[in-house]
């Protein structure tokens, strides 16, 4: 084989983001953060998966005309949420997926030389099905998809949720069937990284998750915001009797956004029986307010500039299409294409 020809240089980060609605505190201690910090360590690539999004859009909007809308509507908040939360656009390229169609052509080479055993055990699918979906082409090639989203980039590092390793055991796979197909190297191997993120529990005390219904939004201001916050499920000491901070969702969320004094000092008023759950709620929702109204505040600047937003992903896209090209370059030849006549 020849040798490999991932680029040389930094380190290369990729991750994509399924533009699915509004974003929670889940999401943000979860993931977003640990992305967002990533821009700092080497180059990046962080784009808005849209084209994903229309696996599932006729789940979310029963409303036929009103899918476009929503698919539109969903990937601009997404990058108004990012851009928000400190995705710098001079460090990182940010990019709606659609606009670097090439991911297709990539993801078709893919199916080319991908067995269908490999996608009939991914646990996705399995999932959806086992619930009862009648699953589209597309959801069953959904990993192919993501394989050329990573690949197309040659990218090294996926900085990933659990639920997503099974997707990149399979990127990896597909990266070795092309290589191995065509005799040639031009794909490296991509590795998760799965940051130690803490455990966010929803307002019910499972795992924060849009399925369970428990959320708290990171933008959701004044009752939409409080009414979540003040309905976290406690148990039923009563006021003035000593509470077990160690098993207290309250605390779990309270340490989250406040520094560890003011966590030590919630915890020692809560063993001395000095505070109710309702003050503790209110503490919390102060907390909360506080450690996002920077973002809050950016987040109300950007809406009002959506020129400004469409820019930073215009100019994302150009990056990352430059790059992607480039891949495909390599892909054409290897198969035995000849490079794209330039239009
Ligand atoms: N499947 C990912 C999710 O649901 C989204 C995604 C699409 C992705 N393409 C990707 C993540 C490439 C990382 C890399 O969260």
């Amino acid at each position: 084989m020849t040798p490999t020809k991932a680029p040389a240089g930094p380190k290369r980060f990729l991750s994509g983001v399924q533009p699915s609605g509004k974003l929670h505190i889940g999401n943000y201690f979860g993931a977003l953060k640990q992305h967002i910090a990533l821009q700092n360590e080497g180059e990046s690539f962080y784009f808005i998966a849209d084209y994903h999004a229309l696996t599932s859009i006729a789940d979310l909007e029963p409303e036929p005309r009103k899918r476009a809308g929503i698919l539109a509507a969903n990937a601009h908040d997404v990058a108004l949420d990012y851009l928000a939360l400190g995705l710098d656009p001079d460090k990182a390229a940010f990019f709606r997926q659609s606009d670097v169609p090439e991911v297709c052509e990539l993801a078709w080479i893919f199916s080319t030389v991908t067995g269908m055993g490999l996608l009939e055990r991914a646990h996705s699918y399995k999932d959806k099905t086992d619930r009862g979906l009648t699953p589209s082409v597309g959801l069953f090639t959904y990993p192919i998809l993501m394989a050329a989203d990573i690949l197309i980039y040659r990218s090294h590092v996926v900085p990933v949720g659990k639920d997503q390793v099974q997707h990149l055991e399979m990127t990896r796979d597909m990266a070795g069937y092309f290589n191995n197909t065509y005799g040639v190297e031009v794909f490296p191997m991509p590795m998760e990284r799965l940051d130690v993120a803490p455990s966010v529990p929803g307002t019910d005390g499972q795992k924060m998750s849009k399925s369970y219904g428990n959320t708290i939004e990171i933008f959701a201001e004044g009752n939409a915001l409080k009414k979540p916050v003040m309905s976290i499920k406690t148990d039923s000491t009563p006021l003035g009797q000593p509470l077990d901070p160690t098993n207290c969702t309250v605390v779990a969320l309270y340490k989250l956004v406040a520094t560890p004094e003011e966590t030590a000092e919630l915890e020692s008023r809560y063993r001395a029986g000095s505070i109710g759950y309702g003050e503790a709620k209110k503490l919390l929702l102060g907390k909360i307010e506080e450690y996002f109204a920077p973002a809050r505040e950016k987040r109300k600047q950007l809406a009002r500039d959506p020129g400004y937003v469409e820019d930073v992903l215009r100019k994302g896209a150009q990056k990352a299409r430059a790059e992607a090209q480039k891949t495909m370059e390599l892909v054409r030849k290897a198969v035995g294409m000849k490079p794209r006549p330039v239009s």
